[in-house]
């Protein structure tokens, strides 16, 4: 039977889960040893399997620990076009509370509140949502009140619990998200990381598509970032050969490939688990593969392979897009970049660091180049179909 999930599937089933042994194995034991909690980064390109792996992981140590999942993207404040440092706790708090909730803990509301007035919130600042005390926030000075109040929380709350739990851990996925904070990012950064260090029984496990050679990636945990030799780097890496290979035997044994068609499809999707699973849930089944084959179906099923960055591509600017599409040739360095536009090199920084932050092309020996294949492969096929790139027609 077919056990394939979808690429944008979140949550796998154990059946649809697979390999990753080590990395849960690694994971585990740093997130169960006793007496020390330290501050884990997951790092991994897009699609590679971050999301699955610390759900997965989440749902292994749910029982024994007090767990919240965060995916910082969905910070409403995010999603409508403005990251802030409130909106960031006010999503954090919903969280904590959802877990505190699920746990059944309410015995403690009490206390809770008992806290709360510690912290010198007004009695009026404090609703009672459904039974969990809600803070309100109104003014910037409360900010600082309620950012301390809120990363206090998972400590208190394993303080109070001892008997039931081991510790608290926080998933914190699309960690990539604070770069929206702008000038505000370090100082958030150093904040976060002064909580995080007073914290004996709080694990914090970071995660983003975002890969070590980031600039972000030196901001958070190079020697001059806030967390500075302080945080465990865990990188989540493409399948390989072999391991596709199994893995679509065992899960997806109506798909028959010859030699150089099944060559084609690892060339076609790096062994990234959201290609793999994207293109082999399209390709026909029970039908012999070769290397043309597969060559037609990847041109075939492109639009869904590269869904994410068709969306991500639609938000770009005209200028943004331009770039991009005067490199689906080959590397350029700047210069020859802004000459190929007819603009001045230095407007090119701006649009050339936005890019490289959403990851969309990256920067090697002084030479731009795109860092998506998928996007190029599509890039390429609608101008060959359309004689146009696809500037705003979607
Ligand atoms: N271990 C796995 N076994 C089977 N399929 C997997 C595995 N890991 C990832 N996948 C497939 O890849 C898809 C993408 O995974 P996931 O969302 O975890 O990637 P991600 O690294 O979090 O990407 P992003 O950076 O875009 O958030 C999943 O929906 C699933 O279909
Ligand atoms: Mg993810």
């Amino acid at each position: 039977m077919e056990d394939i999930a979808w690429g944008t599937d979140a949550e796998l089933t154990d059946q649809q889960f697979y390999n990753r042994e080590q990395e849960i194995t690694v994971l585990k034991s740093l997130l169960e040893s006793e007496g020390s909690s330290p501050t884990i980064m997951v790092t991994g390109i897009r699609g590679i399997g971050k999301t699955v792996l610390l759900k997965k992981i989440r749902k292994e140590l749910k029982d024994n620990y007090f767990t919240c999942y965060i995916d910082l993207s969905t910070t409403s404040s995010y999603q409508m076009g403005e990251l802030t440092e409130l909106g960031i706790m006010e999503h954090l708090y919903e969280s904590f509370m959802e877990e505190y909730q699920d746990k059944k803990f309410f015995s403690t509301f009490k206390k809770l509140s008992k806290y709360f007035k510690t912290k010198d919130f007004g009695l009026g600042d404090i609703l009672d949502a459904g039974g969990v005390p809600l803070p309100v926030v109104k003014t910037s000075d409360n900010y600082k009140k309620l950012s301390s109040f809120v990363l206090d929380l998972p400590q208190v709350i394993y303080e109070e619990h001892k008997d039931q739990i081991n510790g608290t851990i926080l998933f914190i996925d699309e960690f990539q998200v604070l770069k929206d904070l702008g000038e505000k990012l370090d100082a958030f950064l150093w904040f976060l990381r002064s909580v995080i260090q007073s914290q004996k029984n709080v694990t914090y496990v970071f995660s983003g598509s975002i890969t070590s050679s980031d600039s972000f990636i030196s901001k958070i945990a190079g020697s001059e970032g806030a967390f500075g030799g302080r945080m465990l780097n865990v990188e989540i890496h493409s399948f390989n050969k072999d391991t596709v290979s199994d893995y679509l035997k065992e899960k997806s044994p109506s798909l028959i490939f010859d030699e150089s068609g099944f060559e084609r499809f690892y060339n076609c999707t790096k062994g990234i688990p959201f290609y793999v699973n994207t293109f082999a849930k399209l390709l026909e089944k029970d039908t012999t593969l070769n290397e043309e084959k597969v060559k037609d179906e990847f041109q075939r099923t492109l639009p869904y392979l590269a869904i994410h960055l068709i969306n991500q591509w639609s938000r770009l600017t005209l200028q943004e897009q331009e770039i991009i599409t005067r490199l689906l040739n080959g590397p350029l360095r700047r210069k020859d970049i802004s000459g190929k536009m007819g603009v001045t090199s230095g407007s090119l920084s701006k649009p050339l660091n936005k890019l490289q932050d959403i990851e969309l092309i990256k920067l090697k020996e002084h030479h731009y180049g795109i860092s998506e294949p998928i996007l190029e492969a599509w890039l390429k096929k609608e101008y060959s179909e359309k004689k146009v790139y696809p500037f705003r027609s979607i």
